[in-house]
């Protein structure tokens, strides 16, 4: 087991996002989280590298226990972060650096990596994303499907165990949604842990092994895959028939 979340409670101010979430998970398992707008799926997914702090519950990921009864170290959260990539929304790419330097960044700040090891792997991920050729370019000069997949690429430079996805198509055609999805499944091959929140059925059925389905805050039913075939909840159910 490399994920697993106990009793997990989240609050913003005095509204509760996420009540008493209770999952566990293999290493390499593709996770997709799926639901309504304002379901939660996005505090859920920022639970993992704790950019969210629940109020209670414990959690554990990467081979250490978090119990959030308790305060939690600084170390110990830039510890997770090491481990738990995050693929934004948006990107969150750096505009005023090119694609190579997006890339290095973090491992030469972070990790210490020196410059030309760096930019050796960053150039071996770039052509496994078929970005090769797009060192040199400014994100803006970029499409979506090509950001996104810089975005992805940048994570990976970190090793991360799991890689955490909100919306990963959100902005992008069919075609490109399907090239994602296929990365995805190598990376999964790979022995990544990756969760990934969408609200595209037709995508989550590509890359999923596990499914979490949630409304207002809750797990109403999770499982795997044969789920978004054959839901067992009527609230699911409707969600898939949308
Ligand atoms: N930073 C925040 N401050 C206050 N409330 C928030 C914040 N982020 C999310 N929420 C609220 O928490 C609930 C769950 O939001 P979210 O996790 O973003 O849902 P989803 O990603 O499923 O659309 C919503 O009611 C949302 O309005
Ligand atoms: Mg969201």
């Amino acid at each position: 087991m490399n994920i697993a979340l106990n009793q997990i409670n989240c609050f913003y101010g005095q509204h509760q996002a996420l009540f008493d979430i209770n999952v566990s998970y293999d290493t390499s398992e593709t996770i997709v989280l799926l639901g309504p707008s304002g379901a939660g799926k996005s505090s859920l997914l920022k639970v993992f590298n704790l950019l969210e702090k629940p109020t209670s519950g414990k959690m554990t990921i990467a081979n250490t226990t978090y119990d959030f009864t308790q305060p939690i170290a600084d170390d110990k959260i830039s510890r997770l972060r090491k481990n738990v990539g995050m693929v934004f929304q948006n990107y969150n790419l750096w505009p005023h650096l090119t694609v190579m330097e997006n890339l290095i960044e973090a491992p030469c700040q972070v990790l210490g990596m020196q410059k030309t090891i760096a930019k050796q792997k960053a150039a071996g991920l770039l052509a496994r994303l078929h970005l090769s050729g797009f060192d040199d370019r400014f994100p803006l000069h970029l499409s979506g499907g090509q950001q996104q997949r810089v975005a992805i690429a940048r994570a990976l430079m970190m090793e991360p165990q799991i890689l955490l996805f909100d919306e990963p198509t959100a902005a992008l055609d069919p075609e490109i949604t399907s090239q994602v999805a296929d990365i995805i499944n190598e990376l999964s091959v790979s022995g990544i842990t990756q969760i990934i929140v969408t609200h595209e059925v037709d995508f989550a059925k590509k890359v999923a092994s596990k499914v979490i389905y949630m409304e207002n805050g809750h797990i109403i039913e999770q499982g795997d895959a044969s789920c978004l075939s054959s839901p067992k909840t009527a609230q699911l159910k409707a969600y898939l028939s949308h």
